[in-house]
């Protein structure tokens, strides 16, 4: 079989759709990287589906599909980039549309909807697809998040060190690799705030390279009242997602400070982010030397500032610097993913979900 397999990614951020192509025959091997924008009126779709509304299942199941568009898309890119046929790759693996969160809900097992049609995808593309990664998670009494720290272990570990792995995507979440030893857990938001507040002052999807809060002044008030959410303090495992941190939960807090200008609470969510990351890597990895960053908020260099002055004793620095580019981490994670499942492999660890045990994840849609 072939060793070739295709993660695609669109995350909490809803900026758009990664796809990368992983050759796994020597190691694993990044070959090719396909970014498509998420289409403006599919990512208000989406973020609207983030909360009930009126009809959401029939709207839901036609995001789905307006979304797997978008992923034959980038799909078709990266065989065209790589010159190769649909028949060379093993397997998709489409992680979907993060919509809910719930891993638990109550003293109920809970529930994770990632919207995704891979039926669909499999019959645009010709290429066997697998899906649905976190709820057999779930199912096994785990959190069904993060699935990444496996791959980051395989990818980024260093025999003899502690090394942090720190995804920024929509939501943060970290590894923490000692040789084969992995533990890690989403410590909360990533860029979802900052671009929150970014494009309902600015109008930009994203504050580029964090230049617009480097302008303003934390808040230590508004930063002190923030810290406060509960799910900061929270030992892991723990995850989280829009369900938390939507906009509602930070006007609620923004609004007890009427007079800040708005640079100031951009600046305040930017050492809010930092912090609340920073904390979590020296809670649980104080003696890690090195700070992998991954995820766009790797290319936020007043975030990738912060982090630093948080983090004095560690080398702080992106997975570019590892040979993996930042925005090709999670999607490739989703390759490897895809092939364990395909290889009836475990892709969970229950040291870091809280599963019961090891489990093969996801459904396979054959070609
Ligand atoms: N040049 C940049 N400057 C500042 N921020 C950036 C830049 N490029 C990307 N970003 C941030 O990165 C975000 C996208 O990151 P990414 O794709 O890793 O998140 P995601 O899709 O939510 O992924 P996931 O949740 O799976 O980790 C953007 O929304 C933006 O906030
Ligand atoms: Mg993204």
């Amino acid at each position: 079989m072939s060793s070739l397999y295709i993660g695609v990614m669109s995350g909490t951020s809803l900026d758009g759709v990664d796809a990368v192509a992983v050759d796994f025959s020597d190691g694993i091997q990044a070959l090719g990287h396909v970014a498509l924008p998420m289409p403006e009126p599919l990512k208000q779709g989406l973020l609207q589906l983030n909360q009930a509304g009126h009809n959401e299942l029939h709207l839901a199941a036609l995001a789905a599909n307006d979304l797997v568009e978008v992923y034959t898309a980038a799909v078709q890119a990266l065989l065209a980039q790589l010159d190769v046929p649909a028949a060379s790759i093993a397997a998709i693996g489409a992680h979907g549309q993060t919509v809910r969160h719930q891993p638990q809900w109550q003293d109920r097992v809970g529930y994770t909807w990632q919207l995704n049609n891979p039926s669909l995808l499999a019959e645009r593309t010709g290429i066997q697809v697998v899906a649905d990664f976190r709820s057999r998670d779930i199912a096994a009494g785990g959190q069904g998040a993060p699935l990444v720290p496996a791959f980051h272990q395989q990818v980024f570990s260093q025999p003899g060190q502690t090394v942090a792995v720190l995804n920024l995507g929509g939501m943060a979440n970290i590894s923490i690799l000692q040789g084969a030893q992995v533990f890690g857990f989403d410590c909360g938001p990533g860029n979802v705030l900052l671009d929150t507040w970014c494009h309902a002052h600015t109008g930009q999807a994203f504050d580029k390279e964090g230049a617009w809060a480097a302008t303003g002044k934390v808040s230590q008030a508004l930063l002190t009242q923030l810290l406060s959410e509960p799910f900061f303090s929270l030992m892991p495992p723990k995850s989280t997602g829009r369900d938390l941190f939507h906009a509602q939960w930070l006007n609620h807090h923004v609004q007890a400070f009427p007079g800040l200008a708005t640079a100031d609470v951009q600046a305040t969510l930017a050492a809010l982010t930092a912090q609340t990351c920073a904390n979590e890597v020296l809670r649980h990895a104080p003696q890690a030397r090195q700070l992998l960053v991954c995820g766009g908020g790797a290319y936020n260099l007043h975030l990738m500032h912060l982090l630093g002055q948080c983090l004095p004793g560690m080398a702080v620095s992106s997975t570019d610097s590892r040979g993996l580019p930042p925005m090709q981490v999670e999607a490739a994670a989703f390759a490897w993913l895809a092939r364990q499942t395909v290889l009836h492999l475990p892709g969970n660890l229950p040291a870091v979900t809280g599963a019961k045990g090891l489990r093969v994840l996801g459904g396979i849609y054959p070609a």
